[in-house]
């Protein structure tokens, strides 16, 4: 007979079934009682060798240990599973409150570009493009740019190994888009340019800009002006006070410079407009014959604006930026506020 106490057998396993937690040891601890060569079985099957009294005692007392420790078992098991079949490192408690997640947002260049295009466009624009990689025809032959023009110096232009080089500015395309397609035209170009320029609060070598072409039958300056102005009061949400100012572009006779009044002090003179009270935007003018001639078109039977606006320009005027570096430094400072 196998001398077992079956209180402390009962104490023993029922603190092991407990303590399991998990299915795998739930079915040791069952083993260990109730399996072949459990304990609990050992002394069921030694019953045989008592005397009749102890054995009606003792078998009674293990019969009953034996369904308590199953029901008890089952009990467990019933829990884990309810638990579910899930494994221990997929559990996922739901009731911890959520990450945010970060969602991303536009450029403030980018933002700038499309309230341009759409002011533009509801105005009878198309929006057209243009190569970032340009030619010298293109790029200044095309554009009545001499050939001793020091924009074409190695300082200003990148050239590259192709023969090729990176656009200076988007007026070539006023040109590839005339030589394919006849007026009345309206186009604005938004597209990088590159410049080999020392970077300061106010210069880069790359910038974005916005070129505008407007080609007719009777085409004059009130033109340019009623459409800038209009432009000017959508764009910066107020009435705009700008000026045109004779100036010089080899590819438009007359040309100007186009200057909005300085918001920061009402044109009184401030550090922002440097004292002047305007801030200029844009070079402009009237398209120049040569250039509809090297578009293939006849000068005396067109007439056309265009001008050229800095995009960085408007969107620091607009949101009060007071260094043009910040556009292409990818610090989150200056982006997350947009
Ligand atoms: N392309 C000139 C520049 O980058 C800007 C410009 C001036 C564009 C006059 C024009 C224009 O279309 O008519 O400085």
């Amino acid at each position: 007979m196998v001398k077992i106490d079956l209180k402390l057998l009962k104490k023993e396993s029922e603190k092991e079934i407990e303590k399991a937690g998990s299915i795998e040891l739930l079915n040791e601890v069952s083993k260990k009682y109730l399996g072949k060569k459990g304990k609990l079985t050992l002394v069921l099957r030694s019953l045989a060798g008592l005397s009749q009294n102890e054995r009606k005692k003792v078998g009674t007392e293990a019969n009953e240990l034996k369904i308590f420790l199953k029901e008890k078992i089952d009990k467990e098991l019933e829990k884990m599973n309810l638990v579910g079949s899930v494994n221990e490192s997929e559990w996922i408690d739901i009731t911890i409150p959520g990450k945010k997640m970060h969602s991303g947002h536009l450029h403030p260049l980018t933002l700038t570009k499309r309230k341009v295009e759409e002011i533009f466009q509801s105005m009878g624009f198309s929006v057209v493009e243009g190569p970032d990689m340009e030619n010298e025809w293109y790029n200044f032959d095309a554009l009545n740019i001499p050939k001793d023009h020091p924009a074409r110096d190695v300082w200003d232009t990148f050239y590259l190994r192709n023969k090729l080089l990176l656009r200076t500015h988007t007026s070539p395309v006023q040109v590839r888009y005339m030589e394919k397609n006849n007026p009345p035209l309206r186009i604005i170009v938004p597209g990088n340019v590159f410049r080999h320029e020392a970077t300061d609060a106010s210069h880069e070598f790359q910038l974005f800009q916005i070129e505008g072409l407007m080609v007719d039958k009777n085409i004059s300056v009130a033109n340019l002006k009623a459409i800038v102005g209009e432009f000017f009061r959508r764009f910066f949400e107020k009435d705009i006070k700008f000026r045109l100012r004779p100036d010089y572009f080899p590819f438009t006779e007359p040309s100007f410079d186009i200057a909005i009044n300085c918001f920061a002090c009402q044109s009184k003179g401030c550090s922002v407009c440097k004292g002047t009270g305007w801030l200029e935007v844009a070079g402009a003018g009237m398209v120049h014959p040569n250039v509809f001639k090297n578009s293939k078109l006849i000068p005396k039977d067109w007439q056309g604006w265009a001008f050229g606006f800095g995009l960085e320009r408007l969107a620091m005027i607009k949101y009060k930026i007071n260094d043009i570096r910040l556009f292409r430094s990818g610090d989150l400072r200056f982006l997350n506020q947009f």
